[in-house]
């Protein structure tokens, strides 16, 4: 199956459209103890919401989202090339990014060699089936969804804990709220016209914990 668009500098309205009030962010960010490397930190979501003295360095392909990013330091690299020396961290978090990839692996064993013994890796996707009310019809399949993440991050590292989600966090409250959900889900923004509101979505999705022996 094929790596989502990497449309992060071709078209950064897309990523930007909406925002969730509650995402994984916040509910990760107390474990962390730092360092911390951020791969495909974006606009440094995750930074903000870690308590201060966390030590947090982020990394990200796309330009214009290291630029609208005003935590550092960050690095502009491929999560598959790290330019970061083997063992230096404590975690590593791959946040809504490895769907990117053609090869989420090589991602994922980027972060084991990095990571110190005993650090800690973090990865989240959304299912297929995420959002049924809105896309019944289930997203198209890319590298990296909830039903096979646990699999590839099982292959490098030996110590797993997934955390699965199934249930709505929040409502969409207007149609033009839908039309922006649309437009940075990739889905026609026809799909906001006669929808009930307000909308609560249905979300699936994994959260991978993992520990590096
Ligand atoms: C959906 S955004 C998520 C950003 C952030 N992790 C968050 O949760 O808010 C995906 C990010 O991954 C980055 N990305 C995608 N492929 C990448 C790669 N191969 N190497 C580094 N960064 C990548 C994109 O540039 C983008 O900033």
């Amino acid at each position: 199956m094929p790596s989502l668009e990497n449309d992060y500098d071709t078209d950064p309205g897309r990523w930007r459209a909406w925002r969730p009030p509650v995402d994984v962010h916040q509910q990760i960010a107390p474990e962390l103890r730092g360092p911390v490397l951020d791969g495909g930190c974006g606009e440094g979501r995750l930074a903000s919401a870690l308590p201060d003295g966390v030590a947090w360095v982020g990394c990200d392909r796309s330009a214009a989202q290291l630029a609208a990013n005003p935590y550092g330091p960050v690095v502009r690299a491929d999560l598959a090339a790290l330019p970061f020396a083997q063992g230096c961290v404590a975690e590593v978090t791959q946040l809504w990014c490895l769907y990117h990839l053609e090869d989420p692996e090589s991602a994922v064993a980027e972060a084991w060699r990095v990571l110190r013994p005993g650090g800690r890796y973090y990865a989240c996707c959304a299912a297929r089936t995420s959002d049924p009310e809105l896309v019944p019809e289930g997203y198209p399949p890319t590298t990296f969804d909830a039903e096979e993440a646990a699999e590839i991050v099982g292959r490098v590292f030996a110590r797993l804990e997934v955390e699965r989600w199934d249930r709505p966090f929040f409502p969409l409250r207007s149609t033009e709220e839908v039309r922006s959900y649309c437009r940075q889900h990739r889905l026609d923004p026809k799909r906001a016209e006669g929808v009930r509101l307000p909308l609560w979505l249905t979300k699936r999705g994994v959260l991978v914990r993992a520990v590096k022996d």
